[in-house]
């Protein structure tokens, strides 16, 4: 493992911004990331695939960018398989090597940016499926005192793109490994999302595999959201905003049509791409930055855009949201 001083990271984050790491090193195995972190320079700061990060100056201290690899069988039952998955495997790939595999579970999750280490922290979603819904345990090893600590289900306190990784345990772990708990058969196939029924009838499925409904939300990832390769991005820049009812009812009334999902708690979700479109931002841009023309709810750099900028223009949505709407907007992305 080598540390390099000075290094750009405009190839490592997929808004593609022109920022640059004091010191940077890739991770391939837990005895480099040991070595990393006796380095003893500090504050560190772990990379998986920088596809949910928005750099707003240069990053002072260490990025470690995770590079674990490996997918495997750990237990086999009747009808499921425990897989272990490294934590800087490419998030999607391993989604292929289920498929490949005729193991369900995460076929919704296709095509989401990112690696397996960052997928819990967030507790990555995607048409009906949340990461916790196949999540068994994780293996992290704590950023200071360098022990490996096991976190089962219940200790990651999972919510709506929420875990106990964004809030007490901020910053303080790497994960190594994932444990996820996938079907061999019967497969509990999860087709309600409207866009997923709509497009598996296009193709012409009645009987849809896992394979045709990753095939299927790959085709609507695709047309709806921005290739990161082609145009900056990080996905859904805001989460959906959980609300009281009281206040979905003062937006139905001027505005009859507003979709909204109702909670287990009585409160509501609101679609934040909604409410940014109502506001008039969709397709805007402002400088270099700007709304995605297909999906309000995802921000682009359209080259040479700043974090600084898109972070300002993400403040301008915040506010204008909530002066028409009362619903204030959080980030979904984290800002460094
Ligand atoms: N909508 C608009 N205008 C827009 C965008 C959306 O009116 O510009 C409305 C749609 O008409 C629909 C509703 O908002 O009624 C929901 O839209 P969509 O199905 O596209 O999903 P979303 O709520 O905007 C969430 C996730 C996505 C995930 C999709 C599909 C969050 C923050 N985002 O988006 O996740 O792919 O559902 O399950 O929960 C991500 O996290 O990076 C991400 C892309």
């Amino acid at each position: 493992m080598t540390i390099q001083q000075n290094f750009p990271l405009l190839p490592y984050n997929t808004f593609g911004l022109d920022v640059k790491a004091e010191y940077f090193a890739e991770v391939g195995s837990i005895a480099d990331l040991k070595a990393g972190l006796r380095s003893n320079i500090r504050p560190v700061f772990l990379l998986g695939g920088g596809s949910n990060v928005l750099f707003t100056q240069d990053v002072r201290g260490l990025v470690l960018q995770n590079k674990l690899r490996g997918i495997r069988v750990v237990r086999e039952f009747k009808k499921k398989v425990w897989v272990a998955v490294g934590g800087g495997e490419v998030w999607h790939e391993f989604v292929l090597w289920a498929v490949s595999q005729g193991y369900g579970g995460v076929e919704n999750m296709s095509l989401i940016p990112g690696t397996v280490g960052a997928s819990p922290i967030q507790n990555i979603g995607a048409y009906g499926v949340e990461l916790k819904d196949v999540f068994v345990k994780l293996q992290a090893l704590h950023l200071t005192n360098l022990e490996l600590k096991t976190f089962n289900h219940s200790d990651c306190e999972f919510g709506y793109r929420d875990s106990v990784f964004k809030r007490a345990e901020k910053g303080k772990w790497c994960i190594t490994s994932v444990v996820f708990s996938l079907t061999k058969s019967p497969h509990k196939l999860n087709t309600s999302y409207g866009d997923i029924s709509k497009t598996l009838e296009a193709n012409g499925v009645e009987n849809p595999s896992i394979a045709d409904i990753s095939q299927a939300v790959i085709q609507i990832r695709t047309s709806k959201l921005p290739d990161p390769a082609k145009i900056g991005n990080c996905g859904s820049f805001f989460k959906n905003p959980e609300t009281e009812r009281a206040v979905l009812d003062n937006i139905l009334v001027t505005h009859p049509q507003a979709p909204h999902y109702p909670l287990p708690d009585g409160r509501v979700k609101i679609p934040a791409g909604w409410l940014i479109e109502q506001c008039g931002w969709k397709g805007k841009r402002v400088g270099n930055t700007g709304c995605y023309e297909r999906q309000a709810l995802v921000l682009v750099n359209h080259g040479g855009a700043t974090g600084e900028e898109v972070k300002n223009l993400a403040q301008a949505i915040i506010e204008s949201v909530e002066e028409k709407f009362g619903v204030r907007l959080e980030a979904e992305v984290n800002m460094v």
